[in-house]
């Protein structure tokens, strides 16, 4: 008779759930974990009381994110110590990794002894390795070692059946914004070459991938002393602006968007996405990458910002360390918007930095009438240690970081919310991401689904269809109908077009 361990003579699949905090880093990260392991037999769950292996992989950019995940860790020892205080023999096996396991580095395990193994960003192609030894019975050991090497070689890995990915295009950073834990989390900036990166996005497009959101802490400075990047002349890359001839060992984040556009292997891709970018380094060229064909323009990028400026008062950016000024962002987004009216632009801003003022913040406030963000993401200022920042007093109360903040938001959302009214009357392309889960937009007796997804400039819409097709991972046209300060929502436009791509479709099961 087969073990339990054996199914027909095979070993039973191990179940591994993963529980991802922070930016969309760790999200690719996660990805790339499940990948590895599904090639050594593990299947994932959603449920962690099935899991064999539990993994968190941990945000540390805000207090409040380090707790979440040390507090997800403490929920799950009652699976590992029963009632007497010992290890069922079913435990499963558990990891702590990303930010919050490579700056801890095992000084957790006093506190949660119930813990197998910490690991940071750089160890993630070792994870199988790392599970084996702990269901090996090895346990509290750590592997947060940053990759010494000077270049960053890698492959996308994704789970099947998906027309969006991550690529990471680089790792690490290498700016020290003086409130921020990342370059001490990640380490220093490495590129991948581009001829990589291309290979990389041919393979996920043969896959069916038709969206890709390039990732890197700060793309600009791609390509910035890659030892293995090679020499290219700008008409190689169909680059009519490079003015600066690219020098071996310097390749860039324009010339990279520009070699996707001319790789034939990439003619199916359809939107190129980026995150996130610093305003210092937002270069002419980047501008010119959102404008026509012929003045430097990259058609397959969609046409969406996200340029994280921070603050609006000039004296608190440099208290930051960002090195940029305020008036510059304000004019390079006036000359992307001239140059692209339709483009969305979202950013990320901490209010009640060290000494930040009422005054200060109230710049900051004005800066979102003179831009008009779609979105923006805004945080509390959290000291994180052994920042330049932290040695500072913390000297804004909570009280008042959370005023600001909440003014802030609610400042925000009467901009969103006549920016999406704007698109209502309009059609615009879509790429479906699922079912939305809420479908409360059906009304009682109505038959018929919600789908969601996004528009090129980063819109969530949503769309109901009565019939039994499966639109998932496709592009789909949509009229807008009515608009939130979140999302639109709308009706199919049935084209042509549209017909022939459902002809390729699928029906929903
Ligand atoms: N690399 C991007 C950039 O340059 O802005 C993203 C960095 S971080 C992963 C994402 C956002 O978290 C930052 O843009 C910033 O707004 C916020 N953040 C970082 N450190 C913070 C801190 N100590 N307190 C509050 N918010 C913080
Ligand atoms: Fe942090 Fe600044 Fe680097 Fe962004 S650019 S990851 S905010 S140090
Ligand atoms: Fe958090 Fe690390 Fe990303 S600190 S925001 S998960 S790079």
């Amino acid at each position: 008779m087969d073990s339990v361990e054996s199914i027909n003579g095979q070993p039973a699949s191990k179940k591994v759930f993963i529980k991802t905090f922070g930016c969309q880093m760790n999200v690719a990260d996660t990805e790339r974990m499940y990948a590895l392991l599904a090639e050594k037999g593990h299947s994932p769950t959603e449920n962690p009381n099935d899991a064999d292996v539990i993994l968190i992989n941990g945000c540390s950019v805000r207090d409040k994110a380090v707790h979440k995940a040390v507090s997800f860790l403490g929920e799950q020892q009652f699976l590992k110590v029963n009632d007497l205080g010992l290890r069922p023999d079913k435990a499963p096996v558990i990891g702590l990794g990303g930010c919050v396991g490579q700056l801890d580095k095992g000084e957790v395990f006093k506190r949660a002894p119930y813990l197998d193994f910490v690991f940071g960003p750089d160890a993630i192609d070792q994870l199988p390795e790392l599970v084996d030894r702990a269901e090996r019975g090895d346990r509290h050991f750590v592997q947060v070692e940053f990759d010494p090497t000077l270049s960053y070689s890698t492959e996308t890995k994704i789970q099947g059946g998906k027309s969006a990915a991550f690529v990471n295009i680089m790792k690490g950073c290498d700016k020290y914004c003086t409130y921020c834990i990342v370059p001490y989390t990640r380490g220093r900036e490495k590129s991948r070459t581009i001829d990589e990166v291309l290979d990389d996005v041919a393979k996920l497009v043969a896959q069916g991938v038709r969206e890709v959101t390039l990732l890197g802490q700060n793309v600009n400075s791609f390509g910035k002393g890659n030892p293995n990047a090679k020499a290219r002349e700008p008409k190689e890359l169909h680059n009519p602006i490079g003015k600066v001839g690219p020098r071996a060992g310097d390749e860039n984040f324009n010339q990279l968007l520009h070699a996707m556009e001319a790789d034939p292997r990439l003619a199916r891709l359809k939107r190129i996405r980026f995150t996130s970018s610093h305003p210092l380094d937002f270069s002419d060229e980047l501008v010119s990458a959102y404008g026509s064909k012929d003045h430097g323009g990259v058609s397959k990028l969609a046409k969406h910002l996200h340029l994280p400026v921070q603050s609006g008062s000039n004296r608190v950016l440099q208290k930051m360390g960002r090195h940029h000024k305020i008036e510059h962002y304000i004019e390079q987004m006036n000359r992307l918007k001239a140059l692209c009216p339709e483009v969305g632009l979202s950013t990320d801003l901490i209010v009640g930095f060290p000494t930040e003022t009422e005054e200060e913040f109230q710049e900051t406030l004005k800066l979102l009438d003179v831009v008009e963000f779609d979105n923006i993401y805004a945080f509390a200022y959290s000291p994180r240690p052994g920042t330049r920042a932290s040695k500072l007093p913390d000297d804004v109360p909570n009280a008042v970081k959370n005023d600001r903040l909440n003014r802030l938001l609610k400042h925000q959302l009467k901009i969103a919310e006549r920016r999406y009214a704007q698109r209502v009357g309009q059609v615009m392309e879509v790429l479906v991401e699922g079912m939305a889960k809420n479908q409360n937009m059906i009304a009682p007796g109505q038959n018929g689904r919600v789908w969601t997804g996004r528009t090129t400039c980063n819109r969530v819409v949503n769309f109901i269809d009565t019939s039994a097709r499966n639109y998932a991972h496709q592009f789909v046209p949509v009229k807008i109908t009515a608009s939130t300060s979140l999302s639109l929502s709308g009706t199919l436009v049935h084209d042509a077009d549209f017909a022939e791509s459902l002809s390729q479709g699928s029906l929903l099961q």
